[in-house]
């Protein structure tokens, strides 16, 4: 592993402290980040959110999720280290209420300590607890709001949140999150890309057949239903996360890893992406949602089932994109995504153009195209599927082997989890891993076509059991151009 350097100290106020993600992630995040003696000593935690609680009680509450039942004592020992750091506050986050006064006392007075304000909260109130948090004068100069996605809805939705957090921090303050850019394989993109002269001549139209890109998870919507039944995956997952990839993957060289040089070339990638309307979208977007079936051996309830009621929210969407610029002129993007799905599996496919010319006689066996694979999960790793000859007498046989980089066996000691890295990002003042106010709102834009493409043209919610890779018309729409999704055994 990289060298581990210290951050700064800071202070951090979680807001929405008793909510799902501050307990999953974030508390075991910078208790991670504790361990490993990133985080220095004078470096405060604190937990805000209605409730009344004390701090003990918070603390009983994040140790059964950071430590579960049992623990070594070393970690034991750790864990009462970092709480001694940690607060909890009640506080009403949205206005005058209760609990801005102790807030603030229990900020560092010192105002060249670096402060991060973590919205783990509802988007639509992003602009009111950032109007409080400038009423009560607690925006330093050295203050970070750290935004959690989605960023808004829709297009307007999300110019209306950034306009209001915009008022109280200025946009190098802002830091808008999208956990897939804090991943160890999403980093790595731009180093693949760009640190090395094999692929960038053969990245264009000229040598790449197609791209997919495949976030399948195997979970259902589960305690989030009603979050995920307004969202819906073209929301969830689309608008952020898969465009965010696409970006990486399309992206022109920037100049510079500088923040804005990286988030300039991104925005032209969106820019590009054509608008899907009504007239296309029967046959670029496939929409869908899973019934009862039987996932990793349970059988599970269906979507409807798990929400309460029928509803026409797409668990399921597959896309084929089109970038429209010089690079990319005729080369689909296929995006894919979906919820109680075979396997959990995220996956960047870059199929590359055949051979010019087949010098091999024909029972030699079939020559397939290199493939490069990027895994984002499980089992981290970058392979090239290379056309080989099967060794030994016999004449030529073709064998198509990959050439593997597995993370796991490559880099021994592991890596911390996204969060764990974007935490130490912000404290760095690091923006290159977060997305920038016109990323947000211009994928927005694209997405809002779809939606409204769905509305005023034919793309109906097609079901799929859950359990298997999704409506069989996702299939069809690459099968109708004369190409497959690749899975976890053909990849
Ligand atoms: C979140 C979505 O952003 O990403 C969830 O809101 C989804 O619906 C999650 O489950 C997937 O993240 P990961 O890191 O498990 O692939």
């Amino acid at each position: 592993m990289a060298e581990l350097v210290p951050v700064e100290p800071f202070d951090i106020v979680i807001f929405g402290a008793t909510g799902d993600l501050a307990r999953r992630k974030l508390v075991p995040a910078l208790f991670h980040r504790w361990c490993d003696g990133q985080i220095p000593a004078n470096s405060r935690i604190i937990a805000a959110a209605r409730d009344d609680l004390s701090t003990d009680d918070y603390i009983k509450r994040a140790e059964e999720m950071v430590l579960g039942d049992g623990s070594s004592e070393t970690r034991a020992e750790r864990w009462s280290q970092f709480v001694a750091h940690l607060q909890y506050v009640a506080v009403d986050a949205t206005g005058d209420g209760k609990g801005w006064k102790e807030l603030a006392a229990a900020l560092d007075s010192n105002p060249d300590k670096i402060r991060l304000f973590y919205l783990a909260l509802p988007p639509s109130i992003y602009g009111s607890v950032c109007d409080a948090i400038g009423q009560h004068g607690l925006n330093t100069t050295k203050s970070r709001v750290i935004l959690e996605k989605p960023i808004g809805h829709d297009f307007h939705s999300a110019r209306t949140v950034n306009e209001a957090v915009g008022k109280v921090f200025p946009e190098n303050a802002i830091f808008r999150i999208d956990h897939y850019l804090g991943k160890e394989t999403v980093q790595n993109l731009l180093i693949l890309r760009f640190a090395n002269t094999l692929l960038e001549p053969l990245w264009n139209s000229n040598g790449i057949d197609h791209v997919q890109i495949t976030v399948a998870e195997s979970l259902g919507a589960g305690t989030r239903a009603s979050y995920y039944d307004r969202a819906g995956a073209l929301r969830d997952m689309v608008q952020n996360h898969l465009l965010q990839l696409l970006c990486l993957v399309a992206m022109e060289p920037p100049t510079s890893l500088d923040a804005d040089a990286v988030r300039a070339e991104k925005l032209k990638v969106l820019r590009a992406l054509r608008p899907i309307k009504a007239e296309t979208v029967s046959k670029s977007v496939v929409r869908g949602q899973y019934d009862a079936g039987v996932s990793l051996g349970q059988p599970v309830e269906g979507y409807a089932d798990e929400v309460g009621q029928k509803t026409g929210t797409e668990t399921f969407v597959a896309i084929h994109g089109e970038i429209d610029n010089w690079r990319w002129a005729g080369v689909p993007f296929y995006l894919r995504t979906g919820k109680r799905m075979q396997s959990r599996r995220s996956e960047i496919i870059i199929q590359f153009k055949p051979v010019p010319h087949d010098i091999i006689q024909a029972d030699a066996g079939v020559l397939q195209p290199n493939r490069l694979v990027i895994r984002l999960q499980p089992d981290e790793g970058v392979k090239l599927m290379l056309m080989t000859k099967d060794p030994g007498p016999g004449g030529v046989r073709l064998r198509y082997v990959p050439l593997n980089l597995s993370f796991a066996e490559t880099f021994e000691q592991g890596y911390p989890d996204a969060y764990e890295r974007l935490l130490m990002a912000v404290v760095r003042g690091n923006l290159g891993l977060f997305m920038r106010r016109d990323e947000v709102e211009t994928a927005w834009r694209w997405t809002d076509g779809i939606i409204a493409a769905w509305h005023d043209g034919a793309c109906p919610l097609h079901h799929y059991p859950a359990g298997t890779d999704g409506p069989s018309q996702a299939a069809l729409m690459l099968s109708r151009d004369e190409r497959e999704w690749f899975d976890a055994d053909t990849a």
